[in-house]
């Protein structure tokens, strides 16, 4: 691992009670997350499971301010002292990135087609301040794709998206979203697109973030062997709904709610069809 995560990280929590969020699209009101409640603390990983449909996505971007464009949302989200709900988009721009950090679920929602990878991680650094000028950014970079996975570093840092796998994508869109040492991480999905080998790379990268520098993960994935690996609590969502929810060793070994239930036998090894 390399000293680019080295930088103080100031630890994060997230509170989030009864949070609410409705899309209004072309076939009316969805009610996407309906009511939910959970916590992280800093130094722990939670891990969201539940399948498609089911609100993950909707909530990991409300919980950074970007629910969607016809979205109505009540409830609250705590970051630490600060309700989120409240601040302006000049305030959620300067927590984004800084104190959390997000990985979308498409990677190329996080990135920028028309520049490359290098000058997008430089941006951020230096809109956050986070290193002292630009040449200290530009130098700081390979680090930063090193640290997520990426083995040529500086070859990356000079093309543009497109020119890049999915997976060296996935991979630059993690490193964006770790490049300013945020307290909180939110991932949605973020090794789907990666082999084995760079997966495992990259969830040592988060367990290391979580273990050693006490940030706090939340992680959507409907991989039951990532959350087993990386997760110290578990929820499982359905409807919007969080049915079951607990210390991830207890819910994939015993879950008590019939739906959490069908879904760990679907995807564990030995167990249902799939
Ligand atoms: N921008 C949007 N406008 C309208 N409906 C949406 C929008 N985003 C998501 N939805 C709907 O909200 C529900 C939850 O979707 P999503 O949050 O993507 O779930 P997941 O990530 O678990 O697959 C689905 O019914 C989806 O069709
Ligand atoms: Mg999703």
């Amino acid at each position: 691992m390399t000293t680019s995560h080295a930088r103080a990280v100031r630890a994060e929590r997230l509170d989030v009670r009864d949070l609410t969020v409705v899309h209004h699209g072309p076939d009316g009101p969805v009610r996407a997350v309906d009511g939910v409640s959970l916590s992280v603390a800093p130094g722990t990983a939670l891990c969201l499971l539940g399948e498609s449909g089911s609100g993950k996505s909707t909530l990991a971007r409300t919980l950074i301010g970007l629910p969607g464009r016809a979205a109505e949302v009540r409830g609250s989200v705590r970051l630490s002292c600060t309700e989120l709900g409240g601040l302006g988009e000049r305030a959620l721009a300067g927590i984004r990135g800084r104190r959390v950090g997000y990985v979308p679920q498409d990677p190329d929602a996080a990135l920028d087609p028309l520049r490359r990878v290098g000058a997008q991680l430089t941006e951020v650094l230096l809109r956050h301040r986070v290193t002292d000028g630009r040449r200290a950014a530009r130098a700081a970079v390979p680090g930063l794709l090193d640290a997520a996975g990426v083995a040529d570093p500086v070859r990356v840092a000079r093309s543009h998206p497109h020119e890049l796998s999915g997976g060296l994508r996935q991979r630059a869109a993690v490193a964006l979203a770790l490049a300013c040492g945020p307290g909180l991480l939110i991932a949605d999905e973020p090794t789907t697109a990666l082999d084995a080998l760079v997966r495992a790379r990259v969830l040592d990268l988060f367990a290391h973030l979580v273990e050693e520098r006490g940030i706090a993960l939340l992680l959507v994935t409907h991989d039951m062997g990532v959350a087993r690996r990386i997760g110290h609590r578990a929820a499982v969502m359905r409807a919007g709904r969080i049915v079951e929810s607990g210390p991830v060793d207890v819910l994939l070994r015993a879950p008590e709610h019939p739906y959490a239930a069908a879904l760990v036998a679907a995807a564990l090894p030995g167990g249902g069809r799939g």
